[in-house]
């Protein structure tokens, strides 16, 4: 047995965002939201679900609180839905902010130290109307809802989230066009929404200093580790450099060193806003954490038929996967090992990390040994990397329960609690009772995991 330890104090908690969860969209006054508008259009999503009643967690956030106290954790993550706070350009909605005022009460009558994200995904449809984070007003409109939530909630809520993974956002809104506004190789309007995020995520980094600045914040990064299918060809080395600078170092190199890559203006810069550099000096503010979101790792061939990036996704058989991406748990340490190594050690904590497993007929979908396993691998790589210097404070595991996984809709699902979305009904899935007890011992047997368990089989 190899018993990982972590440090007295570490966070262990567990993430939500507000349309994934919360149902009842129009609510005590809240406007429709680009994720409600873009459900209930035909073809949106896979499975034909919406997020109008997810977990209803809306109604049921006491029972949540609840249960995230019953799983021994300390801290709970969840988002805000802007177009509650802010229906109209420019009203605030106190309905919709006394909902999130209620929230935080229960989470702190219930022991449970509030994580709260400003921007996941979600924008009012005023905004999204507007052209959303293509356009740099929305960078203010995001800051004004900052200012209503330090000021509103900032006395009880002293860990920040200004924004859930830029990268995701931008790209899946502007060139795969699987989130809203849905739109398909647009890059000049993806490189702006990310730019315009990132001058977002520093303003509020001010603005929340404006106010007293008590507590923490960081933005989520969603790390991808990108590797070359064949790390003896220069080709495929290259390829997956490029990737690289683009998911990871364009949100890192501007956090930390107030720069994009070479390779990104080399290849890319032409669509980034006009006068971009002028903001640089600014949006080098990495605030005082970064939260990663780490999942999987993506191989690159170097290929002439992909424009620009000439990079080419390959998955060789054999590989582990889970139902959406590539299990590498190797991924988690080298992203944690770059931090380290390239960006001065900041701290860090991992703000998600998760395993989606779809329902399948004829399994107890409580039963889940390989979320168990991906747990395992992943969590100890957490644990060595603070053993080897990793300033990293916490890990959240994606998600509490079962929700509305954006396109994918209800049917795959995350959840150390399982979603039942006929009935409301929550049940603890092995993951939630296996998760439990690591909270509650504050270390981890590496050996159940997927490469103990392939060890003792062949032992
Ligand atoms: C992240 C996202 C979460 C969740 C997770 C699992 O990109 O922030 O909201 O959906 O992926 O796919």
């Amino acid at each position: 047995m190899e018993k990982i330890r972590f440090p007295a104090g570490f966070t262990w908690g567990a993430g939500s965002a507000a349309y994934q969860v919360e149902g009842s969209p129009a609510a005590d006054g809240a406007g429709p939201s680009s994720w409600h508008t873009f459900t209930h259009r035909r073809g949106t999503v896979k499975d034909g679900t919406t997020g109008d009643v997810a977990c209803d967690s809306y109604q049921r956030y006491r029972e949540d609180a609840a249960l995230v106290r019953r799983l021994g954790l300390g801290a709970y993550r969840f988002s805000v839905g802007w177009a509650r706070i802010f229906p109209e350009k420019g009203r605030v909605n106190s309905r919709g902010l006394d909902f999130y005022r209620r929230l935080v009460d229960a989470l702190l009558e219930e022991g449970i130290q509030p994580w709260l994200t400003i921007c996941h995904f979600d924008e009012p449809m005023w905004l999204a109307r507007e052209g959303g984070f293509a356009r740099r007003e929305a960078a203010d409109h995001l800051v004004e809802l900052g200012s209503v939530l330090f000021r509103a909630l900032g006395d009880r809520v002293h860990r920040w989230i200004t924004v859930n993974e830029p990268t995701i956002h931008a790209v899946s809104g502007y060139f795969t066009g699987e989130f809203p506004p849905g739109r398909k190789f647009a890059l000049k309007s993806l490189f702006h929404c990310l730019h315009h995020l990132l001058l977002a995520h520093a303003r509020l980094c001010q603005s929340w200093a404006s106010f007293g600045g008590r507590g923490s914040i960081g933005l989520a990064h969603h790390s991808v580790w990108m590797t070359p299918a064949d790390a003896r060809s220069d080709r495929d080395v290259a390829a997956a450099r490029f990737m690289d600078s683009v998911a990871n170092r364009t949100v890192l190199d501007t956090l930390f060193r107030g720069a994009y890559p070479d390779e990104v203006l080399a290849r890319v810069g032409c669509f980034l806003p006009r006068g971009f550099a002028s903001d640089l000096p600014e949006m080098k503010s990495p605030g005082t954490y970064l939260g990663i979101n780490y999942y999987t790792r993506i191989r690159y061939r170097w290929s002439p038929f992909v424009p620009i990036s000439r990079a080419a996704e390959v998955r060789p058989p054999g590989v582990p996967r889970s139902a959406m991406w590539e299990i590498s748990p190797e991924g988690m340490a080298a992203s944690l090992r770059r931090l380290r190594e390239g960006y001065g050690n900041p701290t860090c904590v991992i703000t998600e990390n998760g395993f989606p497993l779809p329902d399948s007929l004829g399994r107890d979908p409580r039963d889940d040994p390989d979320r168990i396993a991906y747990l395992t691998d992943h969590i100890a790589e957490v644990g060595r990397a603070i053993a080897e210097g990793s300033d990293c404070r916490g890990y959240f595991h994606w998600s509490l329960m079962d929700n509305f996984e954006w396109n994918l809709g209800l049917s795959m699902r995350f959840g150390l609690l399982r979603t039942d979305f006929a009935t409301q009904e929550r049940s603890w899935k092995k993951s939630a009772l296996w998760f439990r007890r690591l909270v509650e011992q504050n270390w981890l047997d590496s050996n159940r995991g997927v490469a103990g368990r392939a060890g003792s089989e062949s032992g």
